[in-house]
């Protein structure tokens, strides 16, 4: 029997349909996708440009709506709730990370890290350690915490951006294309980090075109013109953490 905490489950995606309008145009992101992951999962998800990835993530990150289709995440239908409260859900239940980072070079590593418990209403001297404690578990080193964010690597503005993501303490990280500004040994190290993360219980979903990174996750999506086409087991001697030096 499983523990309750690996057959926890805590996204469900029930044939869920993304329409974007534009004008006149119409153009399907999703065009019904079921889904279900459980507490603990390292999924990617895998397609040809265009084929709905980014808008699968951000419909399960809450940062937009689907047309149609339900979607739960701990047992809460979240299409019913209103503004404030999926935002709500989503400064507490998900970290994001993006391609592009995000970071904010107005403020240093610290204050980035900060922010989300800053919406949380958490006092400084509470947020402080919390960020210091998340900066490493990303990865990082202490010595970044007064730099801006442009004054680090790809590499190293992604551990920040990653610390971030952590720094609630969210049950779920959503990342999208993480690696994809990145070079070999830093795609391999921030890897790494998803790795150490999710051995400690987080659930992780990667968006990746990088079947080096696919391959070090527990299971593959494969999407293809906004539905789920099949679903493939990684081989782990093709995870970048073997293949890079
Ligand atoms: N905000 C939007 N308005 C209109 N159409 C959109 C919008 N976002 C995405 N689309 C369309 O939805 C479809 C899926 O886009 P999506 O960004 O999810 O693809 P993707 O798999 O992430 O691609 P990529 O690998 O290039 O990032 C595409 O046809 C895209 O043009
Ligand atoms: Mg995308």
């Amino acid at each position: 029997m499983l523990a309750p905490s690996q057959s926890e489950e805590v996204i469900r995606l029930e044939k869920v349909v993304k329409i974007y309008r534009v004008g006149e145009v119409i153009t399907y992101g999703l065009r019904g996708v079921t889904l279900s992951v459980r507490k603990g999962e390292l999924i990617s998800i895998m397609g040809p440009s265009g084929s709905g990835k980014s808008t699968l993530l951000n419909m399960i990150g809450l940062l937009d709506r689907p047309t149609k289709g339900r979607i739960l995440i701990d047992g809460v239908d979240v299409s019913k709730l209103n503004d404030k409260k999926l935002a709500y859900i989503r400064n507490r239940k998900i970290g994001f990370v993006f391609q592009q980072f995000n970071l904010i070079n107005r403020l240093t590593v610290l204050e980035n890290i900060e922010l989300p418990l800053i919406a949380r209403g958490i006092p400084r001297a509470k947020r402080i350690p919390i960020a210091i404690k998340a900066l490493l578990a990303a990865g990082g080193d202490k010595s970044w915490l007064k730099k801006r964010p442009n004054q680090l690597s790809g590499g190293q503005q992604q551990r920040v951006a990653i610390a971030r993501a952590i720094v609630g303490s969210p049950e779920i990280i959503l990342a999208d294309e993480p690696t994809g500004n990145l070079d070999r040994a830093s795609a391999k190290t921030v890897m790494e980090t998803f790795l150490k993360l999710n051995e400690q219980g987080q659930t992780i979903i990667i968006v990746t075109h990088d079947p080096e990174i696919a391959n070090c996750t527990r299971k593959i999506y494969l999407l293809r013109d906004g539905v789920i086409i099949r679903v493939v087991d990684p081989d782990p001697e093709k995870c970048i953490i073997s293949t890079v030096r």
